[in-house]
């Protein structure tokens, strides 16, 4: 089976957890090397989440770079309430072993690496985009130097999760949304756009209790004691992987059950993941986008002009539709066996 170079731009995070663990697991993915941004907690915490994440995962060979400390024009904003005080939930990171942390800047990592293998390299954005838009400012041949690029960001045709028209990841850091997506633009083949997976695909994927308890079985660690209907998320488990992600989702569900009305999660990050190994599990369409950056009340809104307003190219490909089914099927049975391998 062919292996895609991947490279992830993470702001660890409690999806972005499953996500490193998504890539790690699949058998068709060759993660080479992850830039950490700030976003769901500040960047320190992010880098050291990624990298205790991998090492859990057996993969602290792994380079962890770490990236910018906020976004280009405007104060840092962290979202502790959804990810926890240090990104990751109750879990308990701090003190694991780091192996994979590197001192080398981000940005540079990221251009050195994607130089190094022109057309080989497909690029995951999991965060919001300050080093991405960094690292086209600084080589503006990136976007043809890429295999592919996948964005989780932005809400289309939905609501959003940070203000009423706004996802997260775009709301952090407009200003590097806006200037990626504008250097992405005209002229590009368009397997070379960036394929944009908002919220009105990657929330179709509902990560609940009982796929939880499948994918522990899968890995061989289910609890054989049933606690209730929240069962496997308060039972004892083994420590390393399976205490860790555990303990990290049930803060995430507990969020969810909060603002979102259900026990469980959505899990944006490693579907986009899943779509960058497999372009079939979503549905994209070309379309020019551009972010708002200074409205009142719609700053950091991803804006598409379907009906061609504007007159501009395509600059992206817009996920319209994603098989979250067939997503979810596929985190049990990779993750679970990643759960396996590392056990045994
Ligand atoms: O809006 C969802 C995105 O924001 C995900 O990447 C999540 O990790 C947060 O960063
Ligand atoms: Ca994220």
């Amino acid at each position: 089976m062919m292996r895609r170079k991947l490279w992830l731009d993470v702001d660890t995070g409690i999806d972005d957890t499953l996500a490193l663990l998504y890539a790690v697991a699949s058998n068709d993915a060759d993660l080479v090397g992850v830039s950490c941004s700030a976003g769901n907690v500040e960047v320190e915490l992010v880098a050291r989440n990624t990298a205790a994440v991998l090492a859990l995962a057996g993969r602290g060979d792994i380079p962890v770079h770490v990236g910018r400390k906020g976004p280009i024009g405007r104060p840092l904003r962290t979202t502790p309430e959804t990810h926890g005080p240090e990104g990751v939930g109750y879990a308990a990171i701090a003190g694991l072993p780091t192996p994979g942390l590197t001192s080398s800047d981000a940005v540079t990592a990221l251009c050195d690496a994607v130089s190094a293998a022109p057309g080989e390299i497909h690029l995951v954005t999991l965060g919001p985009l300050t080093n991405i838009a960094a690292a086209v400012l600084r080589e503006p041949a990136l976007p043809g130097l890429l295999a592919s690029m996948h964005v989780m960001g932005g809400c289309f045709r939905g609501t959003g999760n940070t203000a009423p028209r706004t996802e997260w990841n775009i709301h952090v850091d407009p200003e590097a949304a806006q200037v990626v997506l504008h250097a992405w633009g005209g002229g590009l083949a368009e397997e070379l756009l960036p394929a944009v997976v908002g919220l009105d695909v990657t929330e179709a994927a509902r990560l609940l209790p009982e796929h939880v308890g499948a994918l522990l079985a899968r890995g061989g660690a289910a609890p054989t004691v049933r606690t209730g209907p929240s069962w496997p998320m308060d039972a004892a488990l083994p420590d390393g992987l399976p205490r860790t992600l555990v303990d990290a989702l049930r803060f995430y569900f507990e969020f969810h059950a909060e603002y979102d009305g259900f026990y469980g999660a959505f899990i944006h990050d490693p579907f986009v993941v899943a779509a960058a190994l497999d372009p079939g599990l979503i549905e994209v369409r070309p379309v020019t986008v551009d972010v708002e950056v200074s409205a009142r009340l719609t700053s950091g809104e991803t804006v598409a002009d379907w009906r061609g307003h504007w007159g501009r190219p395509a600059n992206a490909r817009v996920a319209v539709r994603g098989d979250a089914a067939m997503f979810i099927d596929r985190m049990i049975e990779r993750v679970g066996a990643l759960f396996e391998r590392v056990a045994s």
